[in-house]
């Protein structure tokens, strides 16, 4: 792993009010100061949970971060929160242009670009997802998408300190399914070597995350692998002694 510090991520999606708090404490409560400090541990819950997440883990060293972002600071975008407006409130993280904001908000790779520009701005470290469909899979494209979203979504200049990228295929996502170590080894490998190209110097420190599918069952084999920095949870993130077990992986 060299000196890149794991991140494991839950990204709760839209799950959760404040009866869901108690769960940011289990975490909070179960992270093992021991594996504090080895590992970054960052919880990103609906915006309407931030302000109350990051009250309940004060104190302790798990991040509390956003799932998404408008690229711009502010005006007449109702609906939208900025990444100024996500910092305001404590998070130190966004994920930008995970697959579902991708398939349902039709989020493109420029928008993705001009999300992580946002994010830097505001002093967020964004995690940039990228992934393959199962067709694109099947007709041996992975890497290729996933090293052109990486190429157009990144922003020049990119740091370890304002980036971290996530490699989520999206068959793999709430499926159960998950690529070999191989393949997820093959994919890592593919975008550190992009990451050489686009972010120079910097690109050995930027961490790649694995997501879709991680349980506490298979954390230890995926997260073993080369060139996988950490995790982005999804499911799993929902149960504190899950995520834990995910940590503990560490
Ligand atoms: O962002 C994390 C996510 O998309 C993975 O979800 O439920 O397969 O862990 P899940």
């Amino acid at each position: 792993l060299g000196t890149r510090r794991p991140l494991v991520a839950g990204n709760w999606k839209m799950n959760g009010t404040r009866a869901s708090i108690p769960v940011v404490e289990a975490i909070r409560d179960g992270l093992t100061p021991d594996l504090a400090s080895r590992i970054d541990a960052l919880i990103c819950p609906p915006s309407t949970l931030i302000s109350a997440c990051v009250a309940a883990v004060s104190g302790s060293s798990i991040a509390i971060g956003g799932q998404n972002l408008h690229a711009r600071e502010n005006g007449a975008f109702t609906g939208s929160i900025s990444a100024e407006m996500l910092a305001d409130l404590g998070a130190t993280y966004v994920i930008v242009g995970h697959s579902e904001r991708r398939a349902y908000h039709h989020e493109t790779d420029d928008g993705v670009h001009a999300k992580a520009l946002g994010a830097r701005r505001a002093g967020l470290c964004g995690i940039i997802c990228v992934g393959e469909t199962i067709e694109e899979r099947e007709q041996g494209r992975a890497l290729d998408i996933v090293r052109a979203q990486l190429a157009i979504g990144l922003p020049k200049g990119a740091t370890a300190a304002d980036t971290v990228i996530a490699y989520e295929p999206v068959w793999a996502i709430g499926s159960g399914r998950t690529p070999t170590p191989k393949d997820i080894a093959e994919v890592h490998a593919s975008l550190r070597e992009m990451l050489d190209k686009l972010a120079g110097e910097e690109a050995h420190k930027i961490r790649i995350l694995y997501g879709g599918s991680v349980k506490p069952s298979n954390a230890r084999e995926i997260l073993s692998v080369e060139n996988v920095d950490g995790a982005l949870v999804g499911g799993a993130s929902l149960v504190a002694q899950d995520f834990l077990g995910i940590c503990a992986a560490y």
